[in-house]
């Protein structure tokens, strides 16, 4: 176990109004990037299907996909909370299979937690999961493994049911909760309501925390970007510029000179 962030360092954050600080990883570089630019929470997200793999949703990837990422993850981070997030059918089918999945990614990786998404509806498979110690992050609002019940990517504004699913996440022992596409003046209701730290994305800034998804962060696709997104970088393009020129290098010679040859 690497981890210095502890369950009880979060709580304590949220207690004195600090700031968590909470990005994806899905591989070995990037994590111990992420883990030295002093991230507290790495979560190894199932958004790898969008923007690692190709897909047009998260719904594609499997349980062996997520201990592969988030076992070379956890090899690289030293300080930060590696979290494995449970891919869609994952957690579903039967509270059984919820909790050897979710032990899956503490026994053969290197995460201290798991994230599951839903509220009121995986309350009693988030009661199990953590009654067998492995702890759990929920993720409410916009829940992308239910892209099509919602009618797609959608902002949630439904304030009760996103306060009521809050609680019953709290109340089944879930250490954080993940708000996702939620209108501000909401999330900062339900950060009040809780005793657990909130993780906003795309839910305004008075989250306990924030996260992002690391590609998104540094400009590494080109797809679509949500309006909640800033991009720091533009790394597509930078990287663009540097195959190009080893490939025109090739092309006209210059590649390998003198200093390259044994
Ligand atoms: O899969 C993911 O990366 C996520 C975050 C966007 C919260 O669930």
């Amino acid at each position: 176990m690497n981890s210095q962030i502890t369950l009880t360092k979060l709580y304590q954050m949220k207690k004195k109004g600090e700031k968590i600080v909470a990005l994806t990883a899905y591989d070995y570089p990037f994590a111990k990037m992420v883990d030295e630019s002093g991230v507290h929470m790495i979560l190894v997200g199932d958004s790898l299907g969008m923007v690692v793999q190709g897909e047009t949703s998260t719904l594609p990837v499997t349980m062996d996909e997520m201990i592969y990422h988030t076992r070379i993850v956890g090899k690289a981070v030293k300080n930060a909370m590696v979290i494995g997030d449970m891919p869609f059918l994952s957690y579903q089918v039967s509270i059984e299979d919820a909790v050897y999945n979710a032990g899956r990614f503490l026994k053969e990786t290197g995460a201290a937690a798991v994230k599951l998404e839903g509220g009121a509806a995986v309350s009693n498979t988030i009661r199990a999961i953590t009654k067998a110690s492995i702890p759990v992050q929920a993720h409410i609002g916009l829940t992308p493994q239910s892209v099509h019940q919602m009618g797609g990517f959608k902002v949630q504004r439904d304030e009760e049911r996103l306060l009521s699913d809050a609680r019953e996440v709290e109340a089944a022992g879930a250490f954080s909760v993940v708000l996702e596409g939620i209108p501000a003046d909401i999330s900062r209701k339900i950060t009040e309501a809780i005793s657990i730290p909130t993780i906003g994305i795309g839910a305004g800034p008075d989250c306990d925390g924030q996260i992002l998804v690391l590609h998104d962060l540094l400009g590494l696709h080109d797809r679509h970007l949500p309006k909640f997104v800033k991009q720091y970088a533009n790394l597509r393009k930078a990287a663009k510029k540097s195959i190009s020129s080893y490939v025109s290098e090739v092309q006209n010679g210059k590649f390998p000179s003198e200093e390259h040859c044994y």
